[in-house]
């Protein structure tokens, strides 16, 4: 099966979407997913990119000539006071029929060449602890698990800590 990977345009907002509350799905939470295609086209598309991703289409065989959008991984950069630059893979996602044919390694490879070129020191994730088949994926290619390894705990305020803490509560 012939793939190819591109950098996401505004025309795959709907793809997104779809492929975000589809990995949600497989997580479980699908109910989590509050955005609308409005707030992914104005959040990654407009004057101060919020996220970008990697867009996986293939050509099916027997449809048309139309590609279809089968994988993607949404990512940022963040910095780390320690050592730099980072690359931040937020979301990481190929339909259940395509995977196993090399496109979810041929996204890292993209991703781990791009944090090369832009000298990241790293790339992180947060993986759900009952998702042991990525657990794996990630393992096998190196990855370390830092809450086991170091400790760490991932923590959030949520909008209403929020607003009880700013200065100035929302009208
Ligand atoms: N399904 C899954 N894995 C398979 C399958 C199959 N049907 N068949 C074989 N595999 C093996 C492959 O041999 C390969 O093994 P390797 O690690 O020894 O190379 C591995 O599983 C899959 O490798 P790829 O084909 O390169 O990757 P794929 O295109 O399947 O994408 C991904 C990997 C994105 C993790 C995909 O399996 C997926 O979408 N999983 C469900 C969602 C998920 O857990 N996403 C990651 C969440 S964590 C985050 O987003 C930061």
């Amino acid at each position: 099966m012939v793939f190819k990977l591109r950098k996401a345009e505004p025309k795959d907002v709907p793809d997104i979407l779809r492929l975000v509350k589809e990995l949600a799905k497989y997580e479980a939470m699908e109910h989590q997913v509050m955005l609308t295609e409005k707030d992914l086209l104005e959040d990654g598309f407009g004057d101060t990119p919020f996220y970008h991703c990697i867009i996986a289409e293939i050509q099916e065989e027997s449809s048309s000539d139309d590609l279809n959008v089968v994988g993607f991984a949404m990512y940022y950069f963040t910095y780390d006071p320690w050592v730099g630059k980072q690359l931040y893979l937020e979301d990481f996602y190929v339909m259940d029929k395509y995977r196993g044919l090399g496109m979810g390694s041929e996204i890292l490879r993209h991703l781990s060449d791009l944090a090369v070129k832009t000298r990241c020191t790293g790339m992180m994730f947060v993986v759900a602890e009952n998702n042991e088949p990525s657990v794996q994926f990630y393992k096998r290619r190196g990855a370390e698990d830092l809450s086991q390894e170091e400790g760490w705990r991932l923590f959030r305020f949520d909008k209403d800590s929020l607003v009880k803490m700013a200065t100035h509560s929302e009208e």
